[in-house]
């Protein structure tokens, strides 16, 4: 059992729709349970229009300090969605004392670094807890918005996934519609949407693979 924290103190990074649809995939050959300890309960509210339709199990309102207990769950992986803030420190620093790894997504735009190279160096890496910075929302109509985010990130020196997640309308619609990502609706745009936190899993996967038994 692995608990993932998905985490970065910079608000609208997309921590809530990474951390849902990266579940929706992990569910397909793992058993998953997302875990909201976000006052703001965006997960929650996405959960709660999504009803019985959730390819996975759900906890809302989850004290951080009980979430050591939850490894005991009969659970692959807990994804844990967290506050995107600085007044909700300490919920993220009791996350990350228990997490095995943590994903950072950032919006691929320079301004978002400087305040997720905070978290990292503040609350991560204090924590000790192995983490990959997670390019999304991006954008790729903009020219060389991911080349330039992938340069610049590669430049501070922090470890990231290969892999980006893509701007699409239907990942802005999806909270609203209560639809993950393997269940949007047919289209060349879904198959791309899943595409993308496939191959996070993936990467997420062979990480694991190679850490020491
Ligand atoms: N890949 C994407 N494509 C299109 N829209 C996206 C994508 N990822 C996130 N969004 C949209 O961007 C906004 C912020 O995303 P999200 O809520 O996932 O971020 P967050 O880090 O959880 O925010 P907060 O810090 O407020 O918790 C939302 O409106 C969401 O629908
Ligand atoms: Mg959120």
């Amino acid at each position: 059992m692995r608990i993932v924290a998905v985490a970065n103190q910079k608000g609208g990074a997309g921590k809530t729709t990474t951390t849902m649809n990266l579940a929706a995939v992990a569910a397909e050959h793992s058993r998953v349970l997302v875990v909201d300890v976000d006052p703001q309960q965006s997960t929650t509210w996405w959960a709660d229009t999504a009803g019985d339709a959730l390819p996975f199990d759900f906890a809302a309102e989850v004290d951080a300090a009980h979430l050591a207990r939850m490894r005991d769950l009969p659970y692959d992986v807990i994804f844990v969605d967290t506050p995107g803030n600085l007044t909700d420190s300490a919920i993220l620093e009791s996350v990350l004392e228990v997490a095995d790894f943590v994903i950072v997504p950032t919006e691929a735009e320079a301004l978002c670094v400087p305040p997720m190279v905070r978290t990292i160096q503040q609350l991560i890496e204090p924590a000790g807890t192995p983490f990959r910075v997670l390019l999304s929302k991006v954008d790729m109509r903009t020219a060389g918005q991911l080349e330039g985010a992938e340069e610049l990130i590669e430049t501070i020196g922090l470890p990231r996934f290969t892999r980006a997640i893509r701007r699409y309308k239907i990942h802005a619609d999806a909270p609203i519609d209560g639809t993950v990502v393997t269940q949007y609706p047919e289209s060349r745009q879904t198959a791309k949407a899943i595409d993308d936190y496939r191959a996070v899993a993936l990467e997420l996967m062979s990480i694991w693979a190679h850490e020491a038994p």
